[in-house]
């Protein structure tokens, strides 16, 4: 298929961005599969941060971690990313390369531990400070549950609403899937 399904197309973008002795954030972690991916990509030198408010999730993504060789690049906060501004250190601010978001519940964990528009708002607002110039955050959405309608809808507001100064947002989005497919926001800090 020469049209990108969504998460490949996702790990595309940060793959673009993303080089050895990068600085790169998880803000979902849930079992650690986009962890993983940026840890392999920002290498050794490099270091990840990640935030998921169950410490059940976090221990399957640590294992993971473990297993591949690589936990020692990658901080797992049991924290809401709503608190990202001030967990991540100061002087990461504006030197992040990458920041993605897999919103919604845990596929096979507890689906009333989901995240919210509320506390994503203000991890987007954080995240889109600490990016460096010329880096790339996604954000995939969900809409197929009853949170996630609300939370897609604030979160497409809140892109829409990002100055063209600041950076170019993009939406990805198949139009003739069935029962709510995700969507896929792309954003490129300029300034
Ligand atoms: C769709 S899953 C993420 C999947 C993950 N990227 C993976 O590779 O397995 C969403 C995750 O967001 C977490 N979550 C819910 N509210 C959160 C919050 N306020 N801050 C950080 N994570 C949160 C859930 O616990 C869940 O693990």
């Amino acid at each position: 298929m020469i049209i990108r399904p969504m998460l490949r197309y996702m790990r595309e973008l940060l793959s673009e961005v993303l080089e050895p002795g990068d600085l790169a954030i998880d803000a979902t972690v849930g079992k650690g599969s986009d962890t993983l991916f940026l840890a392999e990509r920002v290498g050794e030198s490099g270091q990840v941060i990640g935030f998921d408010v169950q410490e059940t999730a976090l221990e399957k993504a640590r294992t993971r971690l473990v297993e591949a060789g690589m936990p020692g690049r990658v901080d797992l906060k049991l924290e809401s990313h709503a608190a990202m501004r001030d967990a991540v250190p100061r002087d990461w601010h504006g030197r992040v390369k990458a920041v993605t978001f897999n919103l919604g519940y845990l596929p096979g964990g507890d689906p009333e531990v989901v995240t919210v528009a509320e506390s994503t708002l203000t991890a987007l607002d954080a995240a889109l400070e600490l990016l460096a110039t010329g880096g790339v955050m996604t954000v995939m959405l969900y809409s197929g549950h009853e949170q996630g309608k609300a939370e897609t809808r604030a979160v497409l507001d809140w892109a829409e609403s990002v100055e063209l100064e600041r950076a170019h947002v993009l939406l990805y989005r198949f139009l003739n899937q069935q029962n709510d497919p995700p969507v896929l926001i792309a954003l490129e800090k300029r300034g």
